[in-house]
C-alpha cells in the first residue's frame, strides 16, 4: 500500500488499482427534454471542428458586432476569443430578457432565516436594480471601464446587481468570497489595485446576523499598509435603513447604499459595448507561494463558455428553477449561478445561509417550495447532508431532473446516496471537474448522452482534449491503470486570459511545464497544466485525484500551504509552521499545522494564537483541526520540512524513510505525542484508498 517516497519512481508513475464502478443510465423523462440529446453533437465538436465549433457558444449571445476572427493564437499562451467582436455581459444577462419577458422571475432569493419570506425579483425589476447601481458606480464613485473594485459580499441578491452593474459599466469586479477575512480581502484590494470597495453591513449564518462592515475597516488598512489607498467604501444594508454592524461609518468614506440609490432611481445607464476580450473579472486563487493569483476573465469567451456549458451540461431552459448551492464568491458562484444562468434567462436561486440550517432538511424544503428542478452542489455537502439528514430527503415532495457535483473528487458511496436519496433515481447526475482558472467545465459527461459512473468526473467536455502525461510528457494512455498530470491540449474559451499583474506566473504555472517550444505559435505546443494528478479509464473516463501541488482542498477550495503557513508566520513566537492536510469524512481535506517556536517561548495559547492568526489571515474556512506544538520539524539534510513525514504522522500513514533526514531522531517524538493525542480525543484513523495514501506519501514533494 505504501511507496517509498525516496525512490526513482515519479509520482506520476505510480500505478492506482481502482475497482471500475458500474454505468448509471440517465433516466429516459431526462433524456426526453435535454438540450443535447442528439449525438450529432459530438461530431460538431470533434477535433478538426476546433476552435469553429466554439462559435455555437458564442451564438447564444446577443453582440454589438461580430468578431471577425474566432481564436488568435499570435501570443501565446494569451489566447484571444472572438477577437474584433463586442459585447456587454450585463444586456446579455440582463436586458434582453427584461424586453422579452420582463415578469419572468430571474433571481428567487432565500433569506436564511425560515421565517423570512422568499424574494422574486424579475427581470424587469433586476433591469431598474442593475441601472440604479450602475448610475451610482458611475456618477457617485466615478468608476470607468477597466477600473477595478473589490466586492466582499455575501450571499444576497445584491452581490449579482454589483456584478452586473460593474459589468455593465466595463468595470472589472473582484469579488471576494465573504467567509474570507479583512486581511485576505485587503490583499485582494491591493493585488487589483481597486479603489472602492462594496461591501454589506452583516448577513445570517447559521442562525445569527455577523458583523461584516468590520472586516471592510481591517481589508482598507491591510491595503493601505500593501500601497492601495480606498477612497469609498459602498455599504448595503442587510436590513435597508437599519445598519447591523457595531463598526462606525467613516464620514466622506463609507456610504449607505440604500441612501445613493434614493439619489438615482429610475437610472438608466446604457451597457457600455466592450470588446470580447476586455476582462469581465478577477477570481482570486491560492498557488504555491503567498501571493494570491487573480484568475482574470475575459467578457465574450468567458461569457459564451459559461452560457454554452449552462446550457449542455446543466440542461437549463429558460423554465427551469436553478439551484446551485454554491457560494457566489467562488468561481462556482460566478459561472453556474448569475452568469450562465442569467445568460440563458432562467431562474436562479440564491440562498444565503448554510445547508444545515435550522436542520439537514432545509435544502429539501426549498427545493419543494420554489419547484426547484436542477440542484448543483458540492461533494462536501453532499457528505454533511448525508451525515446529518439521511433520510430527510425522502420527507419532501421535490424532483430533479438534473444534479451536479464539483470541487473535488466524490467518494462512490456518497456518489450514490446523492443519486438513489437526494436525487430519488430520477435525475441525471454530472460530476464537472474544472478549476477558478477555467471559467467553465472541462470534465464531464453529457447528461443525456452518456452514462455516469460514480467517481468518475466523464471525458473532456465538448471542444475540450485532455490528456494525461507523466513527468516526462510521455501520454499516460487511458486503460493503462496509471495516474498522472491532467492536461488540456487545445485552448478554450473559458480559459483565464492571464493572472492579473503577473503574466510570467501565468506561464510558469500553467504552461511551462509541458511547452514543446517557447517561440512556438501553434497552440498544439502549449498544454494547459492543470495540477491535478489524474487517471483514465479505457473508456475514456477521467478520475481525478486531486492536487499535485502544495495546495490543500478544502471543502472543494483551494487553501495555499504557503499561505498558512505565512498566517501561523504572523505569531511573533512562531519560528517555523507547516501545514499539512488530513483526510476528512466531510470536509475532504482540512488543515493540520505543525509549529515550531522561538527559544525561550512558553508554549502555553500558542494553538489559540495560531488558530486565531489563520482565521484573520484567511478567514475561518481554513481554521486548522489540530496545531501541534514540536521542538524541532523534521527537515531534510539541506533544511527543508519534509511536510509528507508529518502529513503522515497526522494521518496514521506509514512515515516512510526517514534516515535520510538531517534529524530523523524527531520523527517518532512527534508521531507518538501527536497520535496519542489525537487517540485520546478521539480522532481515530480511518481506512484510507490508495489514491489517499499517495497525496500524503507524495505531499510537499512540490519543493
Ligand atoms: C480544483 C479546483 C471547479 C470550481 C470549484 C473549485 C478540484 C474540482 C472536481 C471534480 C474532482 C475536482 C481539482 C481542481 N476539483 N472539481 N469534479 N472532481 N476534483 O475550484 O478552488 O479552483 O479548485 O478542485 O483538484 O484542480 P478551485
Amino acid at each position: 500500500m505504501t511507496n517509498n517516497p525516496e525512490s526513482e519512481v515519479s509520482e506520476s508513475q505510480i500505478a492506482v488499482h481502482w475497482r471500475e464502478e458500474a454505468y448509471y443510465q440517465p433516466p429516459p423523462k431526462f433524456v426526453a427534454q435535454a438540450n443535447a440529446a442528439d449525438p450529432a453533437i459530438f461530431a460538431r465538436f470533434a477535433e478538426d471542428k476546433f476552435p469553429e465549433c466554439f462559435t455555437e457558444y458564442a451564438d447564444l449571445l446577443t453582440w454589438d458586432e461580430k468578431w471577425h476572427t474566432t481564436l488568435d493564437t499570435s501570443n501565446p499562451p494569451f489566447w484571444k476569443w472572438f477577437v474584433g467582436g463586442k459585447l456587454n455581459a450585463s444586456y446579455n444577462c440582463v436586458d434582453r430578457h427584461a424586453q422579452a419577458s420582463p415578469d419572468k422571475t430571474a433571481i428567487i432569493w432565500v433569506p436564511e432565516l425560515e421565517t423570512d419570506e422568499h424574494v422574486r425579483i424579475s427581470y424587469g425589476e433586476l433591469h431598474r436594480q442593475v441601472n440604479e447601481f450602475a448610475a451610482v458606480l458611475r456618477d457617485f464613485a466615478g468608476l470607468q471601464a477597466g477600473d477595478r473594485v473589490t466586492l466582499h459580499m455575501p450571499m444576497v441578491p445584491e452581490l449579482a446587481v454589483a456584478m452586473l452593474a460593474c459589468a455593465r459599466l466595463g468595470v472589472v469586479h473582484s469579488q471576494v468570497f465573504g467567509g474570507f477575512s479583512g486581511n485576505a480581502c485587503g490583499t485582494r484590494i491591493a493585488d487589483s489595485g481597486s479603489r472602492v470597495l462594496i461591501t454589506m453591513d452583516g448577513y445570517y449564518r447559521a442562525g445569527g446576523i455577523t458583523d461584516h462592515k468590520v472586516k471592510a475597516d481591517e481589508a482598507l488598512e491591510e491595503a493601505a499598509r500593501q500601497g492601495q489607498e480606498v477612497d469609498k467604501v459602498l455599504v448595503w444594508r442587510r436590513h435597508a435603513g437599519q445598519y447591523a454592524s457595531s463598526t462606525p461609518m467613516a464620514p466622506g468614506r463609507d456610504f449607505f447604499v440604500d441612501e445613493l440609490l434614493a439619489e438615482h432611481a429610475g437610472a438608466i445607464v446604457e451597457p457600455v459595448s466592450m470588446p470580447s476580450d476586455a476582462p469581465l473579472f478577477l477570481m482570486y486563487t491560492s498557488g504555491t507561494t503567498g501571493r494570491p493569483k487573480g484568475a482574470q476573465h475575459s467578457t465574450g469567451g468567458y461569457l459564451s463558455y459559461v452560457a454554452g456549458t449552462s446550457k449542455y451540461y446543466q440542461d437549463i431552459h429558460p423554465d427551469d428553477v436553478y439551484w446551485c448551492m454554491a457560494d457566489i464568491g467562488w468561481i462556482t458562484g460566478h459561472s453556474y449561478i448569475v452568469y450562465g444562468p442569467l445568460a440563458l434567462g432562467t431562474t436562479t436561486v440564491i440562498y444565503e445561509g448554510v445547508p444545515n440550517y435550522p436542520d439537514g432538511g432545509r435544502p429539501w424544503r426549498i427545493a419543494k417550495e420554489l419547484g426547484v428542478n436542477i440542484f448543483h452542489t458540492s461533494p462536501t455537502a453532499i457528505r454533511m447532508l448525508r451525515k446529518v439528514g439521511p433520510e430527510e430527503p425522502k420527507k419532501y415532495d421535490y424532483h430533479f431532473k438534473h444534479m451536479t457535483t464539483v470541487g473535488e473528487p466524490i467518494e462512490p458511496e456518497v456518489w450514490r446516496w446523492y443519486h438513489s436519496e437526494v436525487g430519488k433515481g430520477e435525475a441525471a447526475i454530472v460530476d464537472t471537474w474544472w478549476q477558478t482558472e477555467t471559467g467553465g467545465f472541462l470534465g464531464s459527461t453529457l447528461p443525456a448522452l452518456q452514462p455516469m459512473k460514480p467517481g468518475s468526473c466523464g471525458p473532456g467536455a465538448l471542444g475540450i482534449y485532455p490528456v494525461v502525461y507523466d513527468e516526462d510528457a510521455n501520454d499516460v494512455p487511458a486503460g493503462s491503470g496509471r495516474a498522472g498530470n491532467i492536461c488540456i491540449r487545445n485552448p478554450w474559451p473559458g480559459i483565464m486570459q492571464t493572472i492579473w499583474g503577473q503574466p510570467e506566473r501565468f506561464i510558469e504555472v500553467y504552461y511551462a511545464k509541458y511547452n514543446r517550444d517557447p517561440d512556438s505559435k501553434d497552440w498544439h505546443d502549449w498544454p494547459y497544466f492543470a495540477g491535478d494528478g489524474a487517471v483514465q479509464a479505457a473508456d475514456g473516463y477521467f478520475r481525478i485525484l486531486g492536487r499535485v501541488d502544495d495546495v490543500i482542498n478544502v471543502a472543494g477550495h483551494r487553501l495555499g500551504t504557503k499561505e498558512l503557513e505565512s498566517a501561523a508566520l504572523t505569531v511573533p513566537e512562531v519560528a517555523e509552521a507547516a501545514a499539512v492536510p488530513v483526510m476528512d469524512d466531510i470536509r475532504g481535506r482540512i488543515v493540520e499545522m505543525y509549529i515550531s517556536l522561538k527559544p525561550g517561548v512558553a508554549a502555553e495559547g500558542m494553538e489559540a494564537k495560531v488558530t486565531h492568526a489563520i482565521e484573520v489571515e484567511i478567514g475561518k474556512i481554513a481554521r486548522p483541526k489540530n496545531v501541534w506544538i514540536v521542538a524541532d520539524m523534521p527537515k531534510t539534510r539541506s533544511g527543508k520540512i519534509m511536510r509528507r513525514v508529518i502529513a503522515s504522522v497526522s494521518n496514521f500513514t506509514d512515515v516512510g524513510d526517514v534516515t535520510t533526514l538531517a534529524n530523523p531522531e524527531v520523527v517518532e517524538t512527534i508521531r507518538h505525542h501527536v497520535q496519542s493525542t489525537k487517540v485520546a480525543k478521539g480522532e481515530l484513523p480511518r481506512e484510507l484508498s490508495e489514491a489517499e495514501y499517495e497525496e500524503i506519501a507524495k505531499y510537499g514533494a512540490a519543493e
